[in-house]
């Protein structure tokens, strides 16, 4: 169900969402593709969805890059197939005000930390610096044995597959394929955060990929909150204390302020 709220409602909203986020003990933040959507970066799902107009990638992405890492790689370095789009609207992208409402959020101390879903690295470029990407970096490369990452002008692409110069591994992008376990380091980390964590704040995620969508469900379940910001109905709105509905980056700054206001 779509929706804006009228500005009286959304008003009232952001003062019940910054009271929640003000009375709690360690706020931790959840986004996913649609806090990029305006910086010119489409969602997955729902409109304008890159699966909604491509259909879901399959399951077995990783198993595929096992079976013949050369040729995933030389495929890679050939960049012809569905991805190459995205991969290039990700190259031009800057935050939007959504990311750096949350860079500030966590800079007024507010916001303890921040888990993404998002590979666009532009929470980083924003500021934030307490960050999960669960589902890697695209300038990142990482090896699948020891997990250590690297930035891409670190390894020599002269043969193929790149090897891990730690640990003699496979190195693949840092980006989680489908069917890929989340990286065990990074899993740690936001499974840490989400169980310290009283308040949860959702932006811009459709909550239908685990495991990040069992996050705000745990907060949740363990007598915490969760404010909601997304344009459409999520999984989430049924449990959400508070839904912002509208655009990322018209809601975040006003969020913001009214928490500046009230610290
Ligand atoms: N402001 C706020 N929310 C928005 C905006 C916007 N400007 N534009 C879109 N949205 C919302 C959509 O309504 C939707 O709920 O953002 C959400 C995006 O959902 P998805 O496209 O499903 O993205 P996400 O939840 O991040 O997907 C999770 O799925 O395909 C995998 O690896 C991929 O990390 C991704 C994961």
């Amino acid at each position: 169900m779509t929706g804006q709220q009228s500005d009286e409602a959304m008003k009232s909203n952001i003062e019940r969402a910054g009271k929640l986020i003000l009375a709690g003990k360690y706020v931790v933040g959840i986004t996913g593709a649609g806090i990029s959507v305006e910086s010119g970066i489409r969602p997955f799902r729902g409109p304008g969805g890159l699966w909604t107009e491509h259909g879901e990638p399959p399951m077995d992405g990783y198993q595929r890059f096992l079976a013949d890492p050369k040729g995933h790689w030389e495929q890679r370095l050939k960049r012809d197939n569905t991805m190459s789009e995205f991969s290039q609207t990700i190259e031009k992208a800057q935050p939007n005000p959504a990311h750096h409402a949350l860079a500030e959020l966590e800079k007024l101390g507010v916001l303890r930390y921040l888990i993404t879903q998002n590979v666009d690295n532009l929470h980083r470029a924003a500021g934030t610096k307490k960050i999960a990407e669960i589902h890697g970096n695209h300038r990142k490369l990482r090896c699948i044995q020891c997990n250590s990452r690297y930035d891409g002008e670190e390894i020599s692409l002269e043969t193929l597959p790149p090897l891990c110069p730690h640990c003699g591994g496979i190195i693949k992008s840092d980006g989680v394929s489908f069917g890929e376990p989340i990286p065990s380091d990074t899993l740690r980390i936001c499974v840490e955060e989400t169980s310290k964590c009283d308040c949860m704040l959702s932006v811009g995620t459709s909550a239908v990929v685990y495991p990040a969508a069992g996050f705000p469900q745990q907060v949740k379940g363990g007598g915490g909150t969760l404010i909601e910001v997304d344009l459409y109905e999520t999984a989430l709105t049924p449990i959400s204390d508070v839904s912002l509905r509208g655009k990322a980056g018209e809601i975040m700054p006003q969020l913001v302020n009214y928490i500046k206001a009230n610290l």
